[in-house]
């Protein structure tokens, strides 16, 4: 896939036809891993050949004239990958959701069959990348709800995805139990790689610029988690940052068991979308069987 249209690099030639002059590309559904990988593209690669230290930082080639080390031809084109790889791996994104993007998700055949939904929640991701910096834009976060496999996680991250790469924002992407509860709870473990790191933790997801929590409502209601989950989205809620939640239950729910404050929160800084469409995995294996 080009990645002009998604990201402001060009540190390859600009006729090329398989870079359009980004000087990488992305190369989908690589073997052995789910999701695609940045490659260099030959249009930069065919030259570095004098590159001793071929895929390796800091990427630096000796020059007779000047009788120094300098950059080889490749050199930003390799950082500008290693910046992208970096920001998605800081972002927490699962392998299987890393580099998808709103243009390689499947919107089905028309806009009349029952996924209509989904393209309602597709297009106001699309509103929400276009428009991410745009100071008149009234940014709002979503609170995607709907069945197991209906694409909520997908979509999600396709949104910090697109995120990165247009912009270089600060993204994270975590699981309600598994990256933030559960984790909370293993820092008061005195043998835990994260003892003691509690604040790390509570501070890192409220302060990141964009934050998926994904699965919510999973999570055994308890005192404690109430109180953390609340804390966590009040404080992004004071700092105006965006949220995007998935969920298998409807906002309304949280009101009707009595947890108000959250849903009174949720209800302000996100836009609630319902995906009514079948689990995609079941769909597309009746599909393959016929
Ligand atoms: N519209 C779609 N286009 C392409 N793949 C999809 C689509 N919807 C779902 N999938 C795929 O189906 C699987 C289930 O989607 P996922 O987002 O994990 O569902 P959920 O989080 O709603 O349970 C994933 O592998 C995802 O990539
Ligand atoms: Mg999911
Ligand atoms: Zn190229
Ligand atoms: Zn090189």
């Amino acid at each position: 896939m080009i990645l002009s249209e998604i990201t402001s690099f060009r540190d390859g030639n600009p006729q090329c036809k398989t870079c359009g002059g980004v000087g990488f590309y992305l190369e989908e559904q690589v073997r052995g891993s789910r999701a695609g990988a940045l490659s260099l593209c030959h249009c930069v690669g065919m030259e570095c050949n004098t590159c001793e230290a071929k895929g390796q930082a800091p990427y630096l080639v000796y020059d007779k004239s000047q009788n120094t080390m300098i950059p080889c031809v490749c050199h930003n084109a390799r950082f500008s990958i290693k910046k992208c790889e970096r920001l998605v791996d800081q972002a927490n994104i699962p392998p299987r959701y890393q580099f998808q993007f709103l243009s390689t998700i499947d919107l089905g055949e028309s806009n009349t069959d029952p996924d209509l939904s989904f393209i309602v929640a597709h297009d106001w991701a699309n509103e929400l990348v276009h428009h991410f910096e745009d100071p008149k834009f009234a940014r709002k976060g979503f609170y995607l709800w709907g069945g197991t496999g209906s694409g909520k996680t997908l979509l999600a991250c396709v949104i910090l995805n697109e995120l990165i790469f247009r912009y270089g924002i600060r993204c994270k992407y975590a699981k309600v139990n598994k990256d933030f509860l559960s984790a909370i709870r293993d820092t008061y473990q005195t043998d835990s790689d994260t003892h003691g790191q509690e604040r790390f933790i509570e501070r890192e997801l409220a302060n990141v610029d964009v934050l998926v929590i994904d699965d919510f409502g999973v999570q055994k209601e308890t005192e404690f988690s109430n109180r953390k989950l609340y804390d966590l989205i009040d404080s992004r809620y004071e700092q105006d940052k965006l949220t995007l939640l998935t969920s298998n239950h409807s906002l309304s729910e949280w009101k009707e068991r009595g947890q108000g404050r959250i849903f009174s929160r949720l209800n302000e800084m996100t836009k609630e979308i319902q995906l009514k469409c079948p689990d995609y995995r079941l769909k597309h294996a009746v599909d393959r069987s016929s």
